[in-house]
């Protein structure tokens, strides 16, 4: 693998630790939900497993670049954003919706979608990206589940 994409991947492994850290710290600071933010934690966790695991995963086949977004500039914006997000969450007293509202913007940006385009498509013309997916045990977009979430509870606009 070219040090290049080494270096991307890196980077979309540490913006999916740190989407971990941001549900956990969720998970603490509002218990009735926390099995919600427990579940996205442990999935964000998941997917900075199977980012690692993709990098060793060389000697199975070829990694193909679009494992991660192409430009490492883009991925470290989502890493400052989520970076932001949960500095914010540390110190300041976030209302559950606001905080949810944070969560949809980490997830829509360009590292966390990306991640989630190419490992929610029925089928891809790579050997390992198909078999990296079978290591996702839930596959439903997080954007997607923190909106039925608000939804439920109301607090959609
Ligand atoms: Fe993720």
């Amino acid at each position: 693998m070219n040090k290049e994409l080494s270096e991307r991947i890196e980077a979309c492994v540490a913006v999916e630790l740190i989407a971990a850290e941001i549900y956990l710290i969720l998970a603490d600071t509002f218990p009735a939900e926390r099995d919600f933010f427990m579940d996205l934690c442990q999935e964000e966790q998941e997917h900075a497993d199977i980012l690692t695991i993709g990098m060793g995963f060389q000697r199975v086949g070829d990694v193909p670049d679009y494992i991660v977004p192409e430009s490492f500039l883009h991925i470290y914006e989502t890493f400052k954003l989520a970076r932001n997000i949960k500095k914010k969450l540390k110190n300041e007293k976030v209302s559950l919706k606001d905080a949810l509202e944070m969560t949809l913007q980490m997830e829509d940006s360009i590292a966390e979608k990306h991640f989630q385009d190419v490992f929610n498509h029925a089928e891809s013309d790579s050997y390992v990206i198909n078999k990296l997916r079978t290591l996702q045990s839930d596959s439903t977009r997080h954007a997607d589940k923190i909106k039925a979430f608000m939804k439920n509870k109301n607090l959609l606009d």
